[in-house]
């Protein structure tokens, strides 16, 4: 294999990339973006590692989860709040249920370039280049805005970093205590219709931080119980970008990608022999990839050896999105093959690009039955093939969204139209993503 350098990738194939009619402009981009200060260090990049290798290994849970896509719009500190808010929450819950450490990584802070299914989006007769993100071109439907440009890279770098600081904040100020964490889920659960089915389980949570309090660990003197750490994720699409911020760690001199913690190949580019393989297999970063039900075994192995050939436990998600209908066809065999050679992975489910389907009222959606379908019978498969379910990949907000039918407040196709907000795909809300998680529980606790 020829040697890896960050640029290797430009002289492979690639799908998924914007053209830009102005490459004096993209170039001065690419080398500011080069200048900029990481969003990431290195080591804390190591740390997650560690902790996926800790759930490769069967000992402990990944939770993913946010926006399909960031948006430069909705950019401000409630929106970024309430998110990181329902994360914590569910993590609570997941880590009383499995009895097992959960690694929380956000898909925000840089969630913002997508691949489509079409280059060309049409309405009422008009064409116009798709939406690819707020990282390369606007939602607006017109052709001024549809046009990519290169000088967005700097406002996704700027958000991001904003982000990340108000996450980092959050995360060591005070917002996560996990006194008050428990104390919205009671909130929650009180006001849900299906409250009598949730109870239990946030009471026993409440109970059980009672009594660590009267034993005499609080938050004064045990600092785990109001900081966490959470790390961010997003699917490392546009290489121009992710190129820029990779960087030589000064500890280790390994190449990190800086713009996140972990990143991740989309399931349309992820060809072993395409630019995206060739950047990922020279970064150090934890990684995930999707897989989806086209997916065969042996196809799958070199995947996994392309990008782990030294299978280390940690550095590689597979994150499986067949959809309801595909799982049972198409996931066992995967986990026995991966199983039998021996490989080290984390299995996580992505329950919701496979159970995407367009209402009867026109919105592309999601029901809540068939993304719990998915996440049971991924449950199920592992438990037959004696692998270890290692997390669960969502697209949520912390906002009251209605964008996926269902759930305990019986969201309609007809609802769909009272706030449905997001520039791509349908994200759980508030409610539905924390029932999900005391759904969950149900299986993390029957393991
Ligand atoms: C996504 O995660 O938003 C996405 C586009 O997923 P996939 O690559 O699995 O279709
Ligand atoms: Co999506």
């Amino acid at each position: 294999m020829s040697q890896w350098q960050p640029d290797s990738w430009r002289a492979k194939p690639i799908l998924q990339q914007p053209t830009y009619e102005d490459q004096q402009h993209l170039a001065l981009v690419e080398q500011k973006l080069k200048g900029y200060p990481p969003l990431v260090f290195a080591a804390e990049t190591r740390e997650l590692f560690r902790q996926l290798g800790a759930v490769a290994e069967g000992q402990g849970f990944l939770l993913q989860g946010g926006d399909c896509a960031e948006s430069f719009n909705e950019f401000n500190a409630p929106k970024i709040r309430d998110t990181f808010k329902v994360i914590l929450q569910m993590a609570i819950v997941l880590t009383f249920a499995g009895r097992c450490p959960v690694t929380k990584v956000a898909r925000m802070a840089g969630q913002y370039a997508k691949p489509r299914s079409g280059d060309f989006e049409t309405i009422d007769g008009v064409s116009l280049p798709s939406y690819r993100g707020d990282i390369i071109n606007s939602f607006e439907f017109t052709e001024a805005s549809r046009k990519p440009d290169p000088q967005r890279m700097l406002e996704a770098y700027n958000q991001s970093a904003a982000t990340l600081n108000l996450l980092r904040a959050f995360a060591q100020g005070g917002l996560a205590d996990l006194h008050e964490v428990n104390r919205w889920n009671m909130a929650f659960v009180d006001n849900n219709p299906l409250k009598d089915r949730y109870k239990d389980l946030a009471q026993r949570i409440e109970e059980s931080l009672e009594f660590m309090k009267v034993m005499g660990i609080n938050s004064v003197n045990t600092p785990t119980l109001h900081e966490t750490s959470l790390f961010t994720s997003h699917e490392a699409l546009l290489l121009n970008y992710e190129q820029a911020l990779t960087r030589v760690d000064t500890l280790t001199g390994n190449w990190y990608n800086c713009s996140a913690h972990m990143l991740w190949i989309g399931e349309r580019t992820r060809q072993l022999d395409h630019a995206h393989l060739e950047f990922f297999r020279g970064i150090h970063n934890p990684i995930g990839v999707k897989v989806g039900p086209g997916m065969g075994e042996d196809e799958l192995i070199r995947l996994i050896d392309a990008l782990n050939p030294q299978n280390d436990a940690g550095r590689l998600t597979l994150i499986t999105r067949m959809g309801a209908d595909n799982l049972e066809k198409n996931l066992p065999k995967l986990l026995r093959r991966v199983k039998q050679e021996g490989r080290k992975v984390v299995w996580s489910s992505d329950p919701m690009h496979g159970n995407t389907i367009k209402a009867s009222s026109g919105f592309k959606t999601r029901n809540f039955d068939a993304i719990l379908s998915e996440i049971q019978q991924f449950f199920a498969a592992h438990k037959a093939e004696g692998t270890h379910a290692g997390g669960i990949h969502l697209e949520m907000t912390g906002q009251h969204v209605t964008e996926c039918t269902g759930g305990a407040y019986q969201i309609s196709d007809d609802d769909l139209a009272q706030a449905y907000k997001t520039q791509c795909d349908p994200r759980l809300n508030a409610d539905q993503v924390l029932e999900m998680a005391f759904l969950v529980a149900d299986h993390l606790r029957a393991k």
